[in-house]
């Protein structure tokens, strides 16, 4: 193959079928495109859940990736924010910035936008990658930005903020419970703290990440493996519940602790991609004054989140824990799947250095 016009990328073949293939270099085709260089990548549970099966709209020989910081290489006749050679950071939801949806502020809801990189259009998991809507989809850093602290913010910190935090309606002195310590809750665990709730416990299986979320200002911790997570939580609670839970899984079994342990008035906030349906007790909540919310993450808040990323506020960079060259991105799929096994939080994956 021509490595001028060929690539390496990460394709899915469908159901934990994954090949890292050569395959031709993304091309301008609108007028409001960028291409970018990818040099710093990462993957998401969201990922996983494609590997399951769980997301349909993903079809075989799809290059997946929806997180990352890259150079531009190549931008269209439209695009005016930015030029060759800019560091930048990518946005996971593309969105046309004009529908009825982009106004109300609903990006994710974009009529000819959304969720498409690494889901209906090909990903970042790749040495190149086209970007539709530029202008929008885009963000521009500062070249000496830490590129790993920099790739959490295409999409877990403002999943964790938007879809967590905000959804959630943390308040001060709120006590909140967040399910899953994986890398999506661990920033929902950094972003509920912008809000000051009295106390934080995280529920997971894994102890090493629930010792990360210690360390990262959970008040109590509650490994689950033993069934009893619900009765711990309400334990600690004088039997009355959490203000706040947040589901950062998307399994059945964690969205049915969440409903056991929300407190009357609390607000349960789903932020997990689920594959199957669960149950909703409404025989039992149907009185207890709860709000229940969903959310696909519009990263709306992206440039306020750069600005706490890059003065330190927001302790992104601590969320590492692996790194692996993109030859080797078959490997750091298994050792993110392995997360517990591995000790693994997020894995961030090099682009090839020019
Ligand atoms: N709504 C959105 O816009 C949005 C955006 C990004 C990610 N997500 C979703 O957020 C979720 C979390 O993403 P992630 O990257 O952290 O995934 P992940 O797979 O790394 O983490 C999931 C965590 O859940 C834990 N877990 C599994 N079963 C459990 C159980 N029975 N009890 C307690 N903990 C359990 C695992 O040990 C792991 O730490 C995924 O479903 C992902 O698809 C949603
Ligand atoms: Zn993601
Ligand atoms: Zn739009």
């Amino acid at each position: 193959m021509n490595r001028e016009i060929t690539m390496k990328a990460l394709i899915y073949h469908g159901p934990n079928l994954l090949a890292l293939e050569e395959k031709p270099k993304p091309t301008i085709i609108d007028a409001t495109d960028a291409i970018v260089r990818i040099t710093t990548t990462t993957i998401c549970g969201t990922d996983l859940h494609i590997l399951k099966g769980d997301v349909p709209s993903v079809s075989d020989g799809r290059v997946l990736g929806h997180e990352g910081v890259g150079v531009i290489e190549a931008v269209g006749k439209r695009v005016e924010n930015f030029s060759v050679g800019d560091k930048v950071l990518i946005s996971l939801i593309t969105s046309c910035g004009r529908c009825s949806y982009c106004k109300k502020g609903m990006y994710s809801h974009c009529r000819i936008g959304g969720w498409l990189l690494g889901n209906s259009i090909d990903g970042t998991q790749a040495e190149y990658v086209r970007i539709p809507f530029a202008d929008t989809g885009l963000f521009l850093l500062s070249p000496e930005v830490d590129e790993e602290a920099a790739v959490m913010l295409s999409c877990i910190l403002p999943t964790g903020l938007e879809c967590g935090a905000l959804s959630g309606q943390v308040k001060p002195g709120d006590s909140v419970a967040i399910v899953g310590a994986g890398p999506v809750g661990l920033a929902a665990l950094l972003a509920v703290q912008l809000y000051s709730p009295a106390r934080i416990i995280m529920i997971d299986l894994d102890d090493h990440r629930l010792a990360v979320a210690r360390s990262l200002g959970a008040t109590e911790v509650i490994n689950s493996s033993d069934g009893t997570a619900a009765k711990q939580v309400m334990a600690l609670t004088h039997e009355t519940g959490v203000d706040v839970v947040i589901e950062a899984v998307g399994i059945a079994a964690t969205f049915a602790i969440c409903q056991e342990i929300i407190a009357p008035g609390g607000h349960i906030a789903n932020v997990g991609v689920h594959g199957t349906p669960v149950e909703l007790h409404l025989e039992k909540l149907w009185a207890a004054n709860i709000t229940l919310t969903t959310r696909l993450v519009d990263a709306g808040s992206t440039p306020m989140l750069l600005g706490m990323v890059q003065s330190g506020r927001i302790a992104a960079k601590k969320l590492v824990s692996h790194r692996f060259a993109l030859q080797d991105i078959i490997k750091a799929y298994d050792t993110f799947a392995n997360g517990a096994k591995e000790q693994a939080i997020k894995v961030i994956i090099k682009g090839d250095v020019q």
